[in-house]
């Protein structure tokens, strides 16, 4: 154990060779700012840099959201690798040599096989792509991609590629032409792009169908999603997963489109591969589409990385609604903000942009309603608010909550869902998966222990950071209402003693530390003082600059919020004199709620223009 490591050895010479700002600044705009580099964290969304690269210690730190690490766990959670993967990716392109040796025989299969899948796929694509450019076999195809409004330049962009029909390409067309580069049969068949027939042999699976060559985070062709052209069955036929694919990790359109997701600090997800090329068409970027399935935690963990928000893009019908409710726990836990928007009978995003253009997107995508909101209203459509109706509702909700194996997830919802319905949440823990009835708040496994420190929402941790690194700003978020919106126990707390400290003037963290009773948040706040001096500014006004306009961000999602609340109060309001039955308000109510909507959509604009 004490003997030299040689692979640890060459993970230290590849660290040394490695130049992290060179590395990160490939992913991420970087501006020298004394002796660090600062730009937009790649980890959260956000529109002022708190992403900063220390060249001379060789790691970086994100203050905005905690994000910090050298350059493998950069190149690991960027491209979401494993350590082995990401330390052979640096290793080649610095040109230091691994000791292979150690590698276990199974790891180096596992290796040898994924770059063989990555091989093949590539080859294929290179080969499909000049099949649709070219030649009497495709023009049906390129005809079809014509009659669809896809042009040359998206054909290009996205690598289309087409798979030529037996009677011009014989049932082995890619098996030859892989054959014909020395890639055996046996690995087109791992890749997914030919099958075994019974009794020998082989036949390709593309056969007359435009190819859509679908990539990792790295740019590499992992699979292809294929189309008829026209009609027939099946529409879409996607590669079989493989070692390099899985379906519930991947999004088309996310890696051509990382770039304009971060900028938007937005993600609209469609479902299908045409809709995706025809926003692109009219210059809507910031579009991924899951592969035939439904979103998945991963992919919302994945688009995370990106994004502050996802927009989902359905068909009115059941199956969107269906599609919604199953998605609420994903987003809940992710710390996403999710919203809808249903799209006008008989429409897909493919025919409203060509319709309408890119303006009845936008306007869709601004009255998206959030998620929560979205699964309540609509059952409050379905059901109704009379006795019987509320509590169907309060039955799919249970089941909506019990979904989740995650105990804070549930009580999380349970609040949400508590409040709008004006029940107590206890209600939505009923039953346990087991039939009995779940403890609120955390799970069998930690009765009679002190519970773990609760998850606190992405948004308010920033709240939370900002307050103890900024205190003198805490007058400001205060009269935006900031105690309206956060509901963590740590956050109430610094709040608390903020409160306290400032009877003469405001406190510096420093005394903030001092004014905090409990162990748990004063080593939070230790914590993060010690990381603060990572970022470094030009000179003071620089710094107070940019913490004023951090500031103004928080106040601006302070009052949003605010919004987004009372309109929830008004709801439980609405039910109750619904209940009642006292009509003057009822009406009253629902006249002030269109007013609040109003107010909302006339705030959110305003938002926009600021971006
Ligand atoms: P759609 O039928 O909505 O796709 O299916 P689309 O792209 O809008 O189809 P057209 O070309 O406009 O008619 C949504 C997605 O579901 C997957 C595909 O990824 C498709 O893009 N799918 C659909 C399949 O995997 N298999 C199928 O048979 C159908
Ligand atoms: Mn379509």
């Amino acid at each position: 154990m004490a003997a030299p490591d040689s692979r640890e050895d060459a993970k230290n010479r590849v660290r040394e060779a490695a130049d992290i700002v060179e590395v990160i600044g490939e992913c991420v705009q970087l501006k020298r700012a004394g002796s660090r580099f600062t730009g937009l964290c790649p980890f959260h969304a956000e529109k002022t840099p708190s992403f900063s690269v220390n060249p001379q210690g060789q790691f970086f730190h994100c203050f905005g959201c905690g994000e910090s690490g050298d350059v493998f766990s950069f190149v690991m959670k960027y491209h979401h690798m494993g350590f082995p993967e990401a330390l052979e990716t640096l290793a080649r392109r610095y040109n230091i040599d691994l000791p292979r040796r150690r590698l276990s025989d199974r790891d180096k299969v596992r290796i040898r096989e994924r770059e063989t899948l990555y091989h093949v796929n590539e080859t294929a694509a290179a080969i499909y792509q000049r099949c649709l450019g070219s030649g009497d076999a495709a023009r049906a195809a390129r005809e079809y991609l014509r009659q669809r409004q896809v042009p040359d330049e998206i054909v290009e962009r996205y690598r289309l590629g087409y798979a030529p029909a037996p009677e011009n390409g014989g049932w082995d067309f890619i098996t030859r032409r892989l054959q014909a580069k020395k890639i055996p049969v046996t690995d087109v068949e791992r890749a997914g792009l030919a099958v075994r027939r019974e009794r020998g042999g082989h036949y390709d699976r593309f056969r007359d169908r435009i190819l859509f060559p679908i990539l990792d985070m790295t740019g590499r062709v992992v699979a292809f999603g294929g189309r008829i052209l026209g009609d027939g069955k099946p529409k879409y036929m996607n590669s079989p997963e493989s070692a390099v694919f899985d379906k519930s990790r991947i999004l088309f359109g996310l890696f051509q489109h990382r770039q304009a997701i971060r900028r938007s600090r937005r993600a609209l997800v469609v479902e299908g591969n045409f809709d995706l090329l025809l926003l692109a068409v009219h210059g809507i970027d910031n579009v991924v589409a899951p592969l035939g399935t439904s979103l998945t935690r991963s992919h919302v963990r994945l688009l995370r990385g990106y994004c502050d928000e996802v927009v989902l893009l359905f068909d009115g019908d059941a199956a969107g609604l269906k599609a919604a409710m199953r998605s609420v726990p994903l987003f809940l836990a992710e710390q996403v903000e999710g919203r809808v928007a249903i799209l006008p009978q008989g429409h897909d995003p493919d025919s409203l942009v060509r319709e309408q253009g890119p303006e009845g997107i936008a306007a869709l995508v601004e009255g998206a309603s959030p998620l929560a909101e979205f699964v309540f209203d609509s059952l409050v459509q379905t059901h109704g608010l009379s006795l019987s109706g509320k509590n169907r509702i309060i039955g799919e909700l249970q089941e909506l909550v019990r979904q989740s194996d995650d105990p804070a997830q549930r009580s999380l919802m349970a609040s949400h869902f508590g409040e709008k319905l004006g029940v107590a949440p206890e209600r939505f823990l009923a039953r346990s998966a087991a039939g009995r009835p779940a403890p609120a708040g955390h799970g069998p496994a930690d009765a009679g222990q002190a519970p773990a420190m609760e998850p606190v929402p992405r948004r308010e941790r920033q709240v939370l950071d900002f307050l103890i690194l900024y205190p003198e700003y805490f007058r400001d978020l205060q009269e935006a209402g900031v105690e309206e919106v956060v509901s963590g126990a740590m956050t109430c707390q610094v709040i608390d003693a903020l409160k306290r400290g400032a009877t003469a003037g405001p406190c510096t963290p420093e005394q903030l530390l001092s004014l905090l009773p409990g162990e748990e948040e004063r080593r939070y706040v230790a914590g993060l003082l010690m990381r603060e001096p990572e970022v470094d500014y030009e000179d003071d006004e620089a710094r107070n600059m940019q913490i004023q306009s951090m500031c103004k961000e928080l106040i601006t999602w302070i009052r949003l919020f605010r919004h987004r609340k009372n309109g929830g109060d008004l709801l439980r309001r609405i039910n109750e004199a619904q209940k009642k039955g006292d009509t003057a308000l009822l009406m009253e109510l629902l006249r002030r709620r269109q007013e609040e909507e109003r107010k909302r959509t006339g705030f959110s604009d305003n938002l926009l223009n600021k971006m």
